[in-house]
């Protein structure tokens, strides 16, 4: 691993791997391609560690010409694929883009490492690899009485977002058994922490209880997600990196599965202790219980064993703590915040999506 294309590196965990791996590993490059769509911002790629080994691209991973391009003027030896569309409740109300980026994109960047590592093989043998960023959501629901999703559990999706990763991954697959390309899968839980785009539950609820807004919970708030902090997740891919075998897809995620209301509830508190002054305090009469999302799924949970017995990886941040950094990092950023809060996007998005649960 010496030349990095890191795809979707100026959204939240592609930002959050970027300044990981610059970091931990002084000997790598990183070019990073980002379309920067509403999603992906410059603002996330300030302060870098050692900025001058990350060359930032602003162009589509549908663009094969570009990608090819890339490839070959960096003599690229690992793709780390995170660029999507990763909104479900986007995916809800417009799926197409989903089908373009997470489809399309993962299919032409596939073709265009077979191209130039299996056919060109311009890096002399040297080891290669793509590995593909993806989510659980891809197995789709668990019953309250379920084992937890393994990398054996069938795939079962049930949202425009989870149907198009759970797409990409068998694109992903099928390279490997058909033209062996060398490649990993990680099918992560939801993560928290700096940077994550303010539509997503934690930080569009530290925000909206700061600012006294009211806090849309779905339905009885009773879903469960496994929370994981996101360095926590780049940690996982680094060592799949270096110890994954080629084929081979690793779960991941954070052994921590309390429902949305207790996590809404708990960022209520924090913030009630960092702002005792606020008005809003108590934070917590501000939940307010909205229309539910269609197809919601009501739990996730992932088994966490083979990439600890395998790689040595387990999460290292607890969710408590894990969430006061949080919310301290966005009190503590309001620049990043009013920077990306400002596209007339944003509001446009936060309009169709909550105008209609009242
Ligand atoms: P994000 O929406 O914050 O960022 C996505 C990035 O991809 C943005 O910078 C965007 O500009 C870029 N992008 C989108 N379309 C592109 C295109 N066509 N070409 C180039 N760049 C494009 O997403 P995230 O939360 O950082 O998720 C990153 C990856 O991790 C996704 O593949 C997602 O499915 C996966 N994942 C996310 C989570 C989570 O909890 N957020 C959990 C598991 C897996
Ligand atoms: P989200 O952060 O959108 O991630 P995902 O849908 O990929 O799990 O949502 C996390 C959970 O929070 C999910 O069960 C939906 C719920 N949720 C709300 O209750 N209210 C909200 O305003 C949002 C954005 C999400």
């Amino acid at each position: 691993m010496r030349t990095l294309l890191v795809t979707g590196g100026a959204g939240f965990i592609g930002s959050n791997f970027i300044r990981y791996m610059l970091k931990h590993e002084p000997d790598i490059r990183i070019v990073n391609l980002d379309k920067l769509t509403y999603a992906g911002s410059l603002e996330n790629l300030k302060d870098l560690p050692d900025p001058e080994r990350h060359t930032f691209v602003q162009g589509d991973i549908c663009d094969g010409d570009l990608v090819a391009r890339l490839l070959h003027e960096h003599r690229v030896d690992t793709i780390v694929h995170f660029a999507a569309e990763s909104h479900v409740d986007r995916s809800i109300l417009g799926p197409g883009a989903f089908v373009q980026t997470n489809i399309v994109g993962t299919f032409t960047l596939l073709e265009a490492a077979r191209a130039f590592w299996l056919n060109e093989n311009p890096l002399d043998g040297a080891p290669v690899r793509f590995h593909h960023v993806s989510t659980d959501e891809v197995f789709g629901t668990l019953g309250p009485e379920d084992p937890p999703f393994d990398e054996n559990t069938p795939y079962a999706p049930r949202s425009p977002y989870a149907a198009s990763k759970a797409s990409s991954d068998h694109l992903v697959r099928a390279y490997f058994h058909t033209y062996g390309l060398p490649v990993t899968i990680t099918n992560c839980s939801n993560n928290y922490g700096p940077y994550q785009f303010p539509e997503k539950l934690i930080p569009l609820m530290i925000l909206n209880a700061q600012e006294g807004k009211p806090l849309p919970v779905y339905g009885d708030g009773m879903q469960i997600r496994d929370w994981l902090y996101v360095d926590d997740h780049s940690e996982a891919i680094r060592r799949v990196l270096h110890g994954g075998r080629p084929g081979e897809t690793y779960t991941v995620g954070g052994d921590n599965q309390p429902p949305n209301i207790q996590i809404v509830r708990t960022i209520c508190h924090i913030l009630d202790e960092l702002q005792p002054a606020s008005p809003h305090t108590p934070h917590e009469k501000l939940i307010t219980h909205v229309a539910d999302r269609p197809g919601h799924d009501r739990r996730y949970d992932i088994d966490i064993a083979k990439i600890r017995s395998e790689l040595g990886w387990e999460p290292s941040e607890k969710l408590e703590t894990g969430l006061l950094k949080t919310v301290r990092w966005y009190l503590d950023n309001p620049e990043w915040v009013a920077a990306i809060r400002k596209q007339q996007e944003y509001q446009r998005w936060i309009d169709a999506n909550y105008a209609k649960r009242r």
